[in-house]
């Protein structure tokens, strides 16, 4: 038998435990209570508690719009809806522009504009006047932030609530040559292919600035979602799961199914400058398997003419703060 002082020492030792356990258990039990009441909270709510939570709970039900749209509604306007009649897409090209690059940004506006779909210009160096006398320019909308990206950008003014009514939203960078793009094809293919998240395939023949394997078109398909390199460096297979061999596209030209869209808009930081690493990030939005959602269109292609701007190689060198990469 061991002496009576040590039993009595183990035994408090025991006791101590015992406590500490219940302790534990009951801050855990207290912490569930919490999420909990939170998630009941959160299931259970009604209209009248989620207009409360909105703020706008003293406002008659029938005038609360939760959603807008980015329609312009001329002052004189009878209030016809000014909707695309002739497609089943509604789509929102947004871009960070400089005046420089204006004869490119041209070319791109018409092929949506011939659409009905909406065009937004970020403007990062200042200049709106310049761009008064094209013959499009009151069709879209002009914001104008010195030097910003177009992820500070669409941080701000492309929340999914105020850009609710698209089904689809285009971020682009400003110098992409489209001369073999359109966007309606490609629309079509991105639904019929069932796709989330996407980006034209660049024309490797006529790019300057070409990033990634996966970019690159492939002549002879309509649609990739993976690509395929034994090397060790990439080892891409019919196993891959992510990056860099499938679910994954570019950040200068995605295209974002409107849940996309939503899920995007949250993984967007608000300090994200230049959009690295982030890219890397999008297959969690991909509202499904990324390796099946997230593909890269090669029959609408596009040139990447890599000219130096705000977001292109000349700025990206001198600023990379670590917070501005995804790290997760
Ligand atoms: C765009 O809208 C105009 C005016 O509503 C309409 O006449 C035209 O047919 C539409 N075009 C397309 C391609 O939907
Ligand atoms: C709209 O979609 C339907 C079925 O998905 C298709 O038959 C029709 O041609 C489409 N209309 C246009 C204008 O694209
Ligand atoms: C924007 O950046 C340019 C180039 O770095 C600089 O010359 C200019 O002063 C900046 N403008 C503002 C308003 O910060
Ligand atoms: C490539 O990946 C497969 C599994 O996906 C693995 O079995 C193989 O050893 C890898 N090859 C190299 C060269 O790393």
């Amino acid at each position: 038998m061991k002496p009576p002082r040590r039993r009595c020492g183990l035994l408090a030792v025991l006791v101590a435990l015992i406590v500490l356990a219940s302790l534990q258990i009951q801050y855990h039990h207290l912490k569930d209570d919490r999420l909990n009441g939170d998630h009941t909270f959160a299931t259970t709510t009604t209209i009248d508690q989620v207009q409360w939570r909105t703020g706008a709970e003293g406002l008659p039900r029938g005038i609360v719009h939760s959603h807008s749209d980015m329609y312009l509604r001329p002052l004189w306007d009878s209030g016809a809806n000014p909707k695309n009649k002739n497609d089943n897409h509604t789509a929102l090209l947004a871009m960070a522009v400089g005046i420089s690059q204006m004869q490119n940004v041209d070319v791109m506006a018409h092929k949506f504009l011939n659409q009905n779909y909406t065009v937004m210009l970020f403007h990062y160096d200042g200049n709106v006047d310049g761009w008064r006398n094209l013959e499009w320019s009151d069709k879209a909308i002009h914001i104008l932030a010195h030097n910003q990206t177009k992820w500070w950008f669409a941080k701000r003014f492309l929340h999914p609530d105020v850009v609710a009514i698209y089904d689809f939203i285009f971020l682009w960078d400003e110098d992409l040559g489209v001369d073999n793009f359109d966007p309606r094809r490609y629309l079509d293919i991105m639904v019929s292919e069932g796709l989330e998240i996407t980006q034209p395939a660049l024309d490797p023949d006529l790019s300057t600035d070409i990033h990634h394997r996966i970019t690159i078109r492939n002549k002879m398909a309509k649609v990739h979602r993976r690509i395929y390199d034994s090397r060790a460096s990439m080892n891409c297979s019919d196993e891959s799961k992510g990056p860099p061999c499938t679910g994954w596209v570019e950040g200068m030209a995605p295209v974002f199914s409107q849940a996309a869209w939503r899920c995007v808009w949250h993984l967007i930081q608000n300090d994200l400058i230049h959009g690295w690493g982030l890219d890397m990030k999008l297959g969690y939005c991909a509202q499904g398997d990324r390796a099946e959602k997230v593909g890269v269109i090669d029959s609408e292609y596009v040139v990447h003419q890599g000219i130096p701007s705000l977001g292109g190689p000349s700025l990206s060198s001198k600023v990379c703060l670590s917070s501005q990469i995804v790290t997760f």
